[in-house]
């Protein structure tokens, strides 16, 4: 049963997109399970750089199926446009399915988002303004459409009358403009017919690859942290990132997931609000965000930047039962004479070695940190672990006797050949 998961270990944008790409270029089936178009997976093969948000990552290899899973919510008109801007840089792609089951993100949920996050004040969240929370909060109130609704006409009408009653409603008492049913009728019918002939039961299509004994592989979005049940709560999104939502959101049991990689950056970044012990508000936190250009792939917000937590990594070994991390952007640390990453944290008066699992208490630990030295060389062009130098070779082994999780893969750069795979027995179980 080769199957893969491949997880967020951290805030999100740890390079899942390429990941996938890489290791999907062995892959029969790509499902994504969770979240919708606040992810951004970036790809770079060659001269072309694609920011895939809802489309698996995997369809950039022809022979492939790429599958939006039901644990998905799905902006039809965001899909059809990330559709055609993928096929004009890449006219052969893999196959694309749609599952019936995934949630359909509405203006409402867009304009509801916005309005929520006004109306939180000074405790925003910082959403990617996508409408992704409110739609999962009708997926949760049994109040959403499904695609498999929206392709059918007589249904959709029915279902949408029925939710946009409600949804005006509350626009209403936010002191909105409510919405008009008919154009809003027309305008996502006009989107179904387009994309009906790629709604189907993708959960029979994941268990019949799995028992065929296919490649599958299972996408994840976001990251762990911002996980809704295991993440920083209030501050994560409305899905579950982590690799139990691989099951959840596809129709898989948990003993279809044979291995699962964590994607990890070589310090960490968050974007939006939220606890973040080991940021850095200094020089050093501005020449990681300049060197590893982090900005939002979505939003274009800046990432917040700071070293490496293994307290949180260790965590997210375990919520993830990591077969291997995925060290990337390695080569983002080039340059810095001394390295820092975060081994404990204090609370209070105690030192603990764990997360607390209250937010607020999580938002009050103090990192303890453990110094490494720094190397000064590029390493992009670097191919095996003989070819970096021993201080980078040092804080890879750092890392695994810190998370007590073997390192399978270390990337190096954004493109397909800046990787080196360390451990490919780990890959596929
Ligand atoms: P994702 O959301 O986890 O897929 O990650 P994003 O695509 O949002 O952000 C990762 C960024 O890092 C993208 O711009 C990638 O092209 C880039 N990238 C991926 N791997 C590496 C690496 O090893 N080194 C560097 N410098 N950039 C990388
Ligand atoms: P990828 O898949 C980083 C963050 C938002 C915000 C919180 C809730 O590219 O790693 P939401 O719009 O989901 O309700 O926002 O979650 N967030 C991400 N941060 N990478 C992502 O996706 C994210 N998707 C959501 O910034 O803090
Ligand atoms: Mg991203």
């Amino acid at each position: 049963m080769p199957t893969l998961a491949i997880v967020g270990a951290q805030w999100g944008d740890e390079a899942k997109g390429k990941m996938v790409d890489v290791l999907g270029a062995e892959a029969d089936v790509v499902i994504r399970y969770s979240g919708g178009n606040n992810a951004g997976h970036t790809v770079i093969t060659g001269d072309k750089e694609f920011k895939f948000q809802l489309i698996p990552a995997g369809i950039l290899h022809p022979g492939t199926t790429a599958v939006i899973a039901s644990g998905m919510v799905v902006c039809p008109k965001g899909l059809l446009e990330e559709l055609d801007r993928t096929r004009a840089l890449k006219p052969d792609l893999g196959t694309l399915k749609i599952s019936n089951a995934a949630h359909v993100v509405f203006p409402y949920h867009r304009m509801l988002d916005a309005l929520e996050e006004e109306a939180r004040g000074e405790n925003k969240i910082g959403t990617t303004s996508r409408g992704i929370g409110p739609a999962y909060q009708d997926k949760v109130a049994r109040l959403g459409i499904r695609m498999g609704e929206l392709i059918v006409p007589e249904i959709f009408e029915h279902r949408l009358r029925e939710v946009l009653a409600y949804k005006n409603r509350l626009l209403i008492m936010f002191g909105s403009e409510p919405l008009e049913f008919d154009s809003l009728y027309a305008e996502f019918s006009g989107y179904a017919s387009r994309l009906k002939s790629l709604v189907c039961d993708t959960e029979i299509l994941a268990q019949e690859a799995v028992e065929a004994g296919k490649r599958v592989l299972f996408e994840g979005a976001q990251g762990t942290f911002l996980d809704l049940d295991s993440g920083t709560y209030p501050y994560v999104t409305s899905s579950h990132p982590v690799a139990g939502g691989a099951c959840l959101g596809t129709g898989i049991g948990p003993r279809a997931i044979q291995s699962v990689l964590g994607v990890c950056k070589a310090y960490t970044t968050r974007v939006g609000a939220g606890p973040f012990p080991t940021e850095l508000h200094d020089d050093v936190g501005e020449r990681i965000r300049q060197q590893g250009q982090e900005y939002g792939t979505v939003t274009g917000r800046s990432r917040r930047c700071g070293w490496l937590d293994t307290v949180v990594l260790r965590q997210s070994c375990r919520l993830n039962s990591l077969s291997g991390l995925v060290l990337t952007r390695l080569d983002v640390l080039s340059g810095i004479p001394e390295l820092r990453a975060a081994t404990a944290y204090t609370l209070g008066a105690d030192t603990i070695g764990h997360m607390p699992s209250n937010t607020w208490e999580f938002a009050r630990v103090q990192p303890v940190y453990e110094s490494l030295p720094g190397w000064s060389e590029s390493l992009r062009k670097a191919r095996s672990l003989d070819d970096l130098p021993r201080e980078a070779r040092q804080y890879l082994q750092f890392v695994e006797d810190q998370s007590k999780t073997p390192i399978a893969i270390v990337s190096i750069g954004p493109d397909r050949d800046e990787t080196i795979v360390v451990r490919p027995d780990l890959i596929w179980g």
